[in-house]
């Protein structure tokens, strides 16, 4: 008998079912989604820089068993991963135009370090989502030690520099579109809070030839936002700053920006967060949230609200937040209007005028 049929036999008042197809697709979706992780841990795309290969090519360069080699490059195929031209051990693979883009670790558009980071930690991290449910408790590093996650995090210079490479994976598109959307017409000044290696300053300053943008970040991340700063050739209007947002005041801007930074705390940190930009804020200047804003009816934006599950694996108490969460306790602070500008995607920027 088929599902459908032992449907039908069981549930009698549905007349047509819904096929399993959907479910069964996005339960088993993590194999599809490891099968690209790897990918990018091994260096397929990047090696696919140089010109297409043979499945035995890819298999020597790559240090592959034989076994799998043409499972895993098919599926990377079926997944619209990779292209192909011709079949069986004659075939050639090649980069789509979208991986050759994003996934060659020697292209300027390189967005694989999130990859590189969810193979390493969340990957795992998330086989413990059920446990996370049912106690509140982060699942990472610090599920053991206790410390504070960026401490525990950044204990390690190589998971310094992966997590540095992972937010500029996942932000640089969010902060392109941010510097092509938002209007700096009116403002000189800008000041990007837990600014990480200074992505959102230097693209906002290339931009805009009028800004002046002072990345400000934890000690440990400084060296790193200078280097890259510097490496971008706009150290003359774009500084990095030693900036402790849990201790210190934050420095006087017409614009604030926090990159992913408010959804890293529970609800008291946030408005402590927002209070601190109100009380930096001139008149008429902007705090800006750039987030995956999850959409009011929170039934959409599948992404944000991934990210906010995410938010519990790493951190507990943390959460993302729709643009109404955030109108509420920006206009508790003092913040007299409220916009939400789409950047494509899941992300938003959510912008308080004060
Ligand atoms: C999720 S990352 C976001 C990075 C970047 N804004 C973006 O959107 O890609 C959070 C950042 O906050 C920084 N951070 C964490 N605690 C901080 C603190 N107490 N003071 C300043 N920065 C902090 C981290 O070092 C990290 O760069």
């Amino acid at each position: 008998m088929t599902v459908q049929q032992t449907i039908r036999t069981q549930l009698p008042h549905v007349t047509t079912p819904p096929s399993p197809a959907p479910i069964l697709e996005l339960g088993m979706a993590f194999w599809g989604s490891k099968a690209l992780l790897s990918a990018v841990e091994l260096g397929v795309f990047t090696v696919l820089g140089q010109g297409p290969r043979t499945g035995r090519d890819l298999e020597a360069a790559l240090g592959l068993a034989p076994r799998a080699t043409f499972d895993f490059l098919d599926t990377l195929v079926s997944l619209g991963m990779l292209a192909r031209d011709g079949a069986g051990e004659a075939a050639r693979y090649g980069n789509t135009e979208a991986t050759a883009l994003y996934l060659d670790r020697n292209s300027p558009g390189y967005v694989g370090g999130i990859l590189e980071m969810a193979n390493a930690r969340l990957y795992r991290f998330w086989g413990d989502l059920t446990e996370a449910l049912k106690t509140g408790r982060p699942q990472n590093e610090i599920k053991h030690s206790g410390r504070p996650m960026f401490d525990e995090l950044y204990a390690d210079p190589a998971r310094l520099e992966q997590f540095m490479a992972a937010m500029e994976g996942i932000s640089r598109g969010n902060f392109i579109a941010f510097a092509e959307r938002f209007d700096f017409s009116p403002y000189r000044t800008l000041v990007d809070i837990g600014g990480a290696n200074g992505l959102l300053s230097s693209i906002v300053a290339a931009h805009h030839p009028h800004i002046t943008a002072r990345s400000c970040d934890l000690p440990v991340v400084r060296p790193i936002a200078e280097r890259r700063i510097a490496a971008r050739g706009l150290a003359d209007r774009v500084t990095a700053e030693v900036v402790d947002f849990l201790t210190d005041e934050l420095p006087q801007a017409d614009v604030i920006t926090m990159g992913m930074i408010l959804h890293d705390w529970d609800l008291a940190h946030k408005k402590m967060l927002i209070a601190k930009a109100y009380r930096a804020l001139p008149e008429g200047g902007a705090l800006v949230a750039i987030e995956n804003i999850i959409d009011d009816d929170r039934r959409r934006n599948v992404f944000g609200l991934l990210m906010s599950l995410n938010m519990l694996i790493e951190f507990g108490d943390a959460f993302d937040f729709t643009g109404a969460d955030y109108a509420a306790w920006c206009r508790e602070a003092g913040f007299r209007h409220v916009e939400v500008i789409p950047l494509g995607g899941p992300a938003s920027a959510a912008v308080a005028y004060k």
